[in-house]
């Protein structure tokens, strides 16, 4: 609260003397110094393959333009946050009060990010969130600094009931691991589910990170379901796959996921991966110049494959180039940088997509199928998806 007021009290200030052309020297000086721009990601644990794709994507994005920021030379400071919450405030307060980092890019785990969502609204830090879906971050807690390049943790899972129904598959067993992004998940997979006519028969859980799955797939196969639909993602997807395959219960009940069960992890899941239908706002086969242009140019400079991660930092960064440009470089000019970036187009490989008003992505779910370790689209589940922005008051 006090640092925000500084802030405001400081940049009151500087328009008030700049207008004297007083204090000119010292702006000219402040835009020729770097922009620090902080990195808040996972580089171990469960997730840390979202961080380095992430971060990837941030890279390359900025890379293509030039590889500055309205013109500025970038500084960069890094942090792991090992998708622990307890360390979240700490970890976010290390890049805007240590590092004094003019925008913070972060993160992957909700839990986190609600530590971010404290330090930056406190702070009035300039925040990207390249991940991480809690639905707090652009609801009830949104806020004019933040700015959303990904999803809310219910957007994929609202596409998902009907193609589940269309298919034939009425009754459900949802499993996920328990924290908020698999619990708001589930919100939009109920809603989209039982909407289209089916019915929830039990829902199943563990804490993250734990991957000790045996004991939850043996109740499923008591159950009988006609489907599984659930939420994991890295680590913990790969082998989530690999263990329902193995319990003997692939091609006996259909498994569907948000999309994340199968991204970044088909290499890892193999052929236990086949014939999982999932929903998500990128496919790996997207047959547009765009998205072939970015697989390739990444696949080139990084020797991997992109994900919808790596898609989500290359936005993070589109949309800062964006930002920064509008403003020349001088971030601290907040309201006609935080116009810039909510009235920006991203052409993103997904598609080109805008900002809804609580600063989330307006997007297109697919409906895909894994072939051949690929996400192979098949269509499109839901147009423009928006998510409800509930409780969000920009202030
Ligand atoms: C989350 O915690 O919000 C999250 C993590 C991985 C994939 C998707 C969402």
């Amino acid at each position: 609260m006090t640092t925000r007021r500084l802030v405001l009290t400081r940049s009151a200030a500087i328009v008030g003397a700049a207008s004297t052309g007083l204090l000119l020297p010292q702006i000219v000086r402040a835009q020729g110094n770097k922009v620090r721009v902080g990195l808040m990601l996972p580089y171990t644990g469960t997730y840390a393959q979202l961080g380095v794709a992430i971060e990837n994507g941030v890279r390359m994005a900025i890379q293509e333009k030039g590889g500055k920021l309205g013109g500025r030379e970038i500084e960069w400071f890094k942090v792991d946050d090992e998708s622990e919450p307890s360390k979240g405030v700490e970890n976010a307060s290390r890049l805007v009060q240590r590092d004094k980092v003019d925008v913070l890019i972060g993160t992957v785990h909700s839990g986190v990010q609600m530590g971010i969502q404290k330090v930056v609204r406190d702070s009035g830090t300039l925040c990207i969130i390249p991940n991480a879906g809690a639905h707090a971050a652009t609801r009830a807690l949104c806020a004019p600094n933040v700015f959303r390049t990904s999803f809310t943790n219910s957007q994929p899972t609202l596409a998902l009931g009907k193609a589940m129904v269309d298919r034939g598959h009425k009754k459900a067993v949802w499993i996920t691991h328990k924290y908020a992004a698999g619990d708001e998940a589930f919100e939009g997979f109920r809603d989209s589910y039982t909407k289209a006519g089916g019915t929830v028969v039990k829902e199943l859980g563990l804490p993250f990170p734990q991957v000790e799955f045996q004991a939850l797939l043996t109740e499923i196969a008591a159950l009988k379901p006609d489907a599984v639909a659930c939420f994991f993602a890295g680590g913990a997807a790969a082998k989530f796959i690999r263990d329902y395959a193995a319990a003997g219960l692939k091609g006996k009940i259909a498994l569907y996921g948000s999309g994340f069960l199968t991204e970044g992890v088909l290499d890892a899941a193999g052929p236990a991966a086949d014939g999982i239908i999932t929903t998500m706002h990128y496919s790996d086969s997207l047959d547009t110049p765009r998205n072939k242009q970015f697989r390739l140019a990444y696949a080139t400079t990084f020797r991997s494959q992109p994900d919808v991660y790596a898609v989500q930092g290359y936005d993070s960064g589109q949309l800062l180039v964006q930002g920064a440009a509008a403003v020349k470089g001088d971030l601290n000019n907040k309201q006609a940088l935080y116009k810039a970036m909510e009235s920006a187009v991203i052409d993103s490989p997904r598609g080109k997509w805008t900002m809804s008003k609580s600063h989330n992505p307006v997007q297109d779910m697919y409906l895909r199928v894994v072939e051949n370790k690929e996400n192979k689209v098949l269509g499109i589940a839901v147009k423009a998806l928006a998510d409800s922005g509930a409780g969000c008051k920009m202030g």
